[in-house]
């Protein structure tokens, strides 16, 4: 969606934006080149690796990034951190949400059910204050209905309850540490057909294992939390004009956003049957993306992980 959303963010030179994502460093790039050496983009991930790849890249750059490692949830935090100017204001602030390719390559953490790594789907180094769940302690601790909800609600998996109670028959055996013995466990107990990986009908049909997994990740770190509070901040930093784009992949992401859209474009959000208002809200933003906009089919081809990928755009009035 990197076209879409530089045409709606259009970014200019000597302007500040905000990548709340980094993560390969795309939509980064893109905007540093065209706001140039008087703008700044300040680029932030949760991921160490991303902040480190960006670095070799831009190198022999001259290019105005300021990267950070940090979590979006923080944005007003890491603003007044990194910009000593009082009041800093942008003209865009992007999203581009979920994980990237290069954390779903990494040998050395658990997010694709394809290679046999460690079960860490932790997008940044866990500690106590990070407000992250630990996987391991998701899969091996968690009672069987917590894990049978979140496999249904973040997965969106029919075969939710089959799985939650796989995972708590086999963990009773001995913890489940890797994403093979989590394919396995899941293997176990889903119906054959819905373990045939094909194409039926034109249909491409998802392995098995990938909603369950998409859950523990959203779940491991509290995905849908993590935008729900970062979404008002950004409105604050944005100057009248301004605007905030959201890419999402996923239902639930989708709705959070859809819905704050608008009830920040809304005047007023007293029940219809008050006289007058009494809530005194006015709105912030106005929305230009009154149908959401999807990938291409070109894109959908060259890059199948966008086919769920979804964007809204809002302006600041
Ligand atoms: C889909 S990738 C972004 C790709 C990027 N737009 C590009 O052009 O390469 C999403 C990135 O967001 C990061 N991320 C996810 N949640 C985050 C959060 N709460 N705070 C900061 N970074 C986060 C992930 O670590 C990942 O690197």
């Amino acid at each position: 969606m990197l076209g879409e959303v530089i045409e709606y963010l259009d970014p200019k030179p000597g302007q500040n934006i905000i990548d709340c994502t980094l993560g390969g460093g795309g939509y980064t790039v893109e905007i540093a080149e065209r706001i140039g050496k008087k703008g700044k983009i300040l680029a932030i991930d949760l991921d160490k690796m991303a902040i480190n790849n960006l670095e070799f890249r831009i190198k022999n750059l001259e290019l105005n990034i300021k990267s950070v490692c940090g979590n979006f949830k923080d944005l007003q935090k890491i603003v007044s951190n990194e910009f000593k100017e009082k009041e800093v204001k942008f003209r865009g602030i992007v999203f581009d949400l979920g994980l990237s390719s290069a954390q779903l390559q990494d040998k050395s953490r658990g997010f694709a059910f394809q290679m046999d790594a460690p079960l860490i789907m932790e997008f940044g180094i866990w500690n106590a204050e990070s407000g992250m769940e630990r996987t391991g302690d998701i899969v091996n601790k968690w009672r069987q209905e917590d894990l049978e909800k979140i496999i249904r609600e973040y997965g969106e998996e029919r075969f939710a309850g089959r799985i939650a109670r796989g995972i708590v028959e086999r963990r009773k055996q001995e913890p489940i540490k890797t994403t093979g013995e989590l394919v396995e466990a899941i293997g176990g107990v889903v119906p054959a057909a819905y373990k045939r990986n094909h194409h039926r009908g034109g249909i491409r049909k998802i392995h098995f294992a990938t909603r369950t997994f998409q859950a523990l990740r959203i779940a491991t770190n509290r995905e849908l939390e993590n935008l729900e509070q970062a979404l008002p901040q950004a409105v604050d930093l944005l100057a009248p004009g301004g605007r905030v784009a959201v890419v999402s992949f996923h239902s639930l992401e989708d709705r959070i956003v859809k819905r704050f859209f608008k009830k920040e474009s809304k005047d007023c959000l007293c029940p219809p049957t008050l006289p007058i208002c009494q809530c005194g809200h006015k709105a912030r933003l106005k929305i230009l993306t009154r149908k959401v906009i999807k990938p291409t089919e070109e894109e959908v081809e060259n890059n199948p992980r966008a086919r769920s990928a979804k964007l809204r755009v809002a302006e600041k009035v």
